[in-house]
């Protein structure tokens, strides 16, 4: 029994054809403006609705109908679709990451399963060849790929990424039989990119990077903008590049910072513990080691405050050097299992790691600045339990930096890294347990790697891994295909 959500290019119609013909049963879901079945075996539901896709698989229960593959098309748009961004952003999630995080919700709410398959289809998503239109904003359904199977013993998941051309008539056909061929056979590879005739699978491969000589990227009394550069990364970095080179610093927070006649004050009604008494200590620390610091309260998500907060960082300390992206949400609040998941849960995690992305860009295209780090994670290669919508922001980020080195003067690098000792704050991911936190980096070797792959200069994404990637790989990923790594 198959389910097929079907696209607008007509590539599911054209797959349930070729499958009613082989003798299976197709169910079609469709697009619509509220839950309904127009026709039997046809259903329409609203994308960003939870209920609908709780009702249609109620009434698939029920009636016997529960299909054991799944075939998810809504991210499959026309060759001649505008580039997305900031303001379609939300669009896309609803007919991509939130409509797949929805639909495994409402299958878990039924009961008595068999195993069933979600075929996740997109375009545009992976960057192969060098000349495919990205839509970084899809790349999210990567992140419902992989914490799925993690979360749902019943839901086994795999991503293929398509390439359409303008003639879509011949189009259809030929990616029809691509899928068809591809789902044949047993799951084998759970992310794969059709590219014309080539099958593409996603690996990784490992690489020693140098130790830097004498020509690091920091310059001495640079020019450094830390987004969330009083967090618990963003205070290490910090301090290291004040050790090193001396740097000017502006680091940006959201929270209210007081002005620097009013630290004594504070420091003297506040206690140890209080988060600005402990920031204002971080400053100190830092204009100690003969940095020079300036601390501004901008959300990085909010153009009018980032393009004021760069111009109060020009008049200070003039031309800006470099910038790393370390702003993100690390409470508990923030990371919730997918049956519990809210679209507030996943904005947290997209307010810095998307919009501020968006932001970013179109502050860096007035600035010729020598790199733009992007603090991404390790859970966009391995997810993890309650990382769902954490892993599909970081998963953003680094198909954000793929495309913004297509086109862009400076040199994106996205990293995602292994966890980070942090002290206290290293609890904070905690929803992995031990499982991660055994992995964590010592601050000092973080800031070794760091430098080592701003040394390298552009290149490929990195993943900054302390355990066997392959180990992890097989037991976060391949868990589901146990023959792949034999
Ligand atoms: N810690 C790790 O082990 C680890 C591992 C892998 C990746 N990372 C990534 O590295 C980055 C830094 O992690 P961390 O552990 O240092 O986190 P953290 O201690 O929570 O610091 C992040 C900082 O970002 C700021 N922030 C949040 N949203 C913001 C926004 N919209 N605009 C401006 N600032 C914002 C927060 O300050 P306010 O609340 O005052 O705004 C906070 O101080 C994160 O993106 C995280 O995902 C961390």
């Amino acid at each position: 029994m198959w389910m097929i959500f079907s696209d607008r290019l007509g590539l599911g119609r054209r797959m349930a054809g070729y499958l009613t013909e082989q003798g299976n049963t197709c169910i079609l879901v469709t697009v619509g403006k509220k839950f309904g079945q127009p026709r039997d075996g046809e259903f329409t539901l609203r994308p960003a609705q939870f209920d609908d896709y709780f009702a249609l698989c109620r009434e698939l229960s029920e009636s016997d109908r529960m299909p054991n593959k799944i075939v998810h098309l809504w991210s499959v748009t026309q060759a001649n679709e505008p580039e997305t961004n900031s303001d379609l952003f939300s669009g896309v999630q609803n007919l991509g990451f939130y409509s797949l995080i929805y639909l495994a919700k409402a299958i878990g709410m039924q009961d008595n399963l068999d195993p069933i398959e979600i075929i996740i289809v997109s375009n545009g998503v992976h960057a192969v060849t060098g000349t495919e239109i990205l839509h970084p904003e899809k790349a999210t359904l990567l992140g419902a790929c992989k914490s799925i199977p993690q979360e749902y013993g019943m839901i086994a998941c795999r991503a293929i990424d398509l390439e359409v051309s303008s003639n879509e008539v011949k189009l259809t056909e030929i990616l029809a039989s691509q899928l068809l061929a591809e789902l044949a056979g047993p799951l084998s590879d759970p992310i794969v990119a059709y590219r014309g005739d080539e099958r593409y699978a996603q690996t990784y491969e490992s690489m020693h990077l140098e130790r830097p000589t004498t020509d690091s990227l920091l310059r001495r009394k640079g020019v450094y903008l830390i987004t969330g550069g009083l967090g618990g990364i963003g205070s290490v970095l910090s301090k290291h590049l004040a050790n090193t080179v001396q740097a000017k610093l502006a680091l940006t927070s959201r929270s209210v910072f007081p002005d620097r006649k009013g630290w004594k004050e504070w420091l003297a009604t506040h206690g140890e513990s209080d988060r600005t008494s402990i920031r204002i200590r971080k400053v100190q620390e830092l204009e100690d080691l003969a940095a020079e610091v300036l601390v501004l309260q901008a959300d990085i998500a909010d153009y009018a405050q980032m393009k004021q907060a760069i111009a109060t960082v020009q008049a200070r300390f003039g031309k800006i050097h470099g910038v790393i992206h370390a702003a993100g949400v690390s409470h508990i609040e923030a990371f919730n299992a997918i049956q519990a998941i809210q679209p507030n849960h996943c904005e947290m995690h997209f307010r810095p790691k998307v919009y501020g992305l968006y932001v970013l860009q179109k502050i860096l295209k007035e600035q010729p600045i020598d790199f733009c780090v992007l603090f991404s994670s390790l859970s966009a290669v391995l997810a993890g339990l309650g990382m769902a919508a954490y892993t599909a922001a970081n998963i953003f980020m680094d198909a954000f930096a793929d495309k913004c080195n297509r086109t862009a003067a400076i040199c994106w690098t996205s990293i995602d890294w292994d966890q980070w000792q942090l002290g206290e704050s290293e609890k904070r991911h905690g929803v992995l347990g031990g499982s991660i936190e055994k992995f964590a980096m010592r601050p000092a070797e973080g800031l070794e790697a760091f430098e080592r792959i701003l040394a390298r200069g552009p290149g490929p994404r990195i993943v900054v891994s302390t355990g066997d990637l392959d180990a992890r790989l097989r037991q976060w990923i391949y868990f589901r295909i146990p023959d792949l790594y034999k």
